[in-house]
């Protein structure tokens, strides 16, 4: 398959390029680098031993996404492209909404001049908000409490209106849970531009060395140790959702979104004592008062993914800090090391 990856140089669309290389599709990538770096490009085709097409392009210039998508003419997209971080959503809104929706729209122009009808969205399980119940299935009211899970859910509904309006198109909204883990050679991985907003790479920049002690939000929760829990999914597997959700989308028409998630709840003690063991080194931590917006458990109901995507998560806790780690120790400094 001819795929077109925006947002392919970061961390999960890094890692999911590797494995679409792999299965011998072929692949051309769009990115600014607003939250990247050009090391990742050289560092995927060192692992595949395949070559990519590149534009440094940014999403919103609909006059060259309509080039690219026309010259590269690919059978899906995968559209990563996008800001993510919750405190910065709600200090620059409008910022938030131009590259999350505007960002989309620009895409989906883009498509619709090449008669590209396929499209894999990263959505997130931050658009259910507030739990009614758990764990969380897809029919979940979607009730997003920030800007951030606000664009995600806007993007959603531009998605659903874009395929119903085009004959034949298929529109397939992937909601990731809490995506942790670098590929197992340690080549590619996460490298957060500033200080970390997530919990996996702060305890990793913990056991390198880079930070002093882990601030946990919060002890009180309704969890089995008062800390969060969350389901955490490697990014490997992942990635391979991505290549399930291409082959549904080559064979149906329609819009459906999918939980991308283990089923399996860890609390933040249980991820500072898995990475511990991996690493071999303490991780200090104080514990804090409750992050503003945070909620006790987050766990995802996948069987929809595993039933009709044929997809399922294979790696466990372990694997996901071991691959950290082994990232984290081989590039303390990320990509800065070149
Ligand atoms: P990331 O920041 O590493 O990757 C996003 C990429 O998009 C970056 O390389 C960035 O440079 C690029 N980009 C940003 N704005 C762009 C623009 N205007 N034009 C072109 N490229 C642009 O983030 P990630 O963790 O790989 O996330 C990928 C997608 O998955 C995002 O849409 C994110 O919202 C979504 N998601 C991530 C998580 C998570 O925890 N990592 C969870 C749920 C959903
Ligand atoms: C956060 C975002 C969510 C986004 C998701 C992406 C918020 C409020 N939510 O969710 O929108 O989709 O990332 O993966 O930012 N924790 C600490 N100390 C830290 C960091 C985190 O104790 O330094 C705790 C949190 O309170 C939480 C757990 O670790 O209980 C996981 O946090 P995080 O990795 O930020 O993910 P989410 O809160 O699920």
């Amino acid at each position: 398959m001819r795929v077109l990856v925006t947002g392919g140089a970061g961390y999960i669309g890094s890692h999911t390029i590797v494995e679409l290389l792999r299965q011998g599709h072929d692949v051309c990538a769009v990115d600014n680098f607003d939250n990247s770096s050009p090391v990742v490009l050289d560092r995927i085709q060192e692992l595949t031993n395949r070559t990519l097409t590149f534009h440094q392009t940014d999403i919103r210039d609909t006059a060259a996404m309509t080039d690219i998508v026309a010259g590269f003419a690919p059978d899906a997209v995968i559209h990563f492209a996008g800001l993510k971080a919750v405190g910065e959503s709600e200090a620059e809104p409008l910022r938030y909404y131009d590259v999350n929706n505007g960002g989309t729209v620009s895409l989906l122009t883009a498509m619709d001049a090449a008669g590209c009808k396929r499209v894999v969205f990263s959505s997130s399980a931050t658009v259910y908000g507030e739990p009614v119940y758990l764990p969380f299935d897809e029919n979940h009211p979607c009730q997003p409490s920030n800007v951030y899970g606000r664009t995600k859910y806007f993007a959603e509904e531009i998605l659903r209106n874009w395929q119903s309006a085009t004959d034949g198109a298929c529109a397939v909204l992937l909601r990731y849970f809490n995506p942790v883990g670098a590929h197992p050679s340690g080549r590619i991985g996460e490298d957060p531009r500033d200080v970390p907003n997530n919990l996996m790479p702060f305890v990793a920049q913990v056991a390198v060395g880079r930070r002093a002690a882990l601030s946990v939000f919060g002890n009180d929760y309704g969890t089995h140790d008062g800390t969060g829990v969350r389901d955490y999914i490697h990014v490997v597997d992942l990635a391979l959702a991505h290549i399930a959700a291409l082959d549904f989308a080559a064979r149906n028409e329609g819009t459906e979104a999918f939980n991308i998630g283990t089923g399996q709840g860890y609390s933040v003690l249980d991820m500072v004592s898995a990475f511990s063991r991996a690493s071999g080194r303490d991780i200090p931590y104080k514990i804090e008062s409750r992050r503003p917006g945070d909620i006790a458990t987050s766990l995802a109901d996948p069987s929809r993914a595993n039933a009709q995507l044929g997809w399922r998560a294979t790696h466990d806790l372990d694997d996901m800090c071991a691959s950290t780690w082994n990232w984290q120790s081989t590039n303390p400094n990320g990509y800065g090391d070149g």
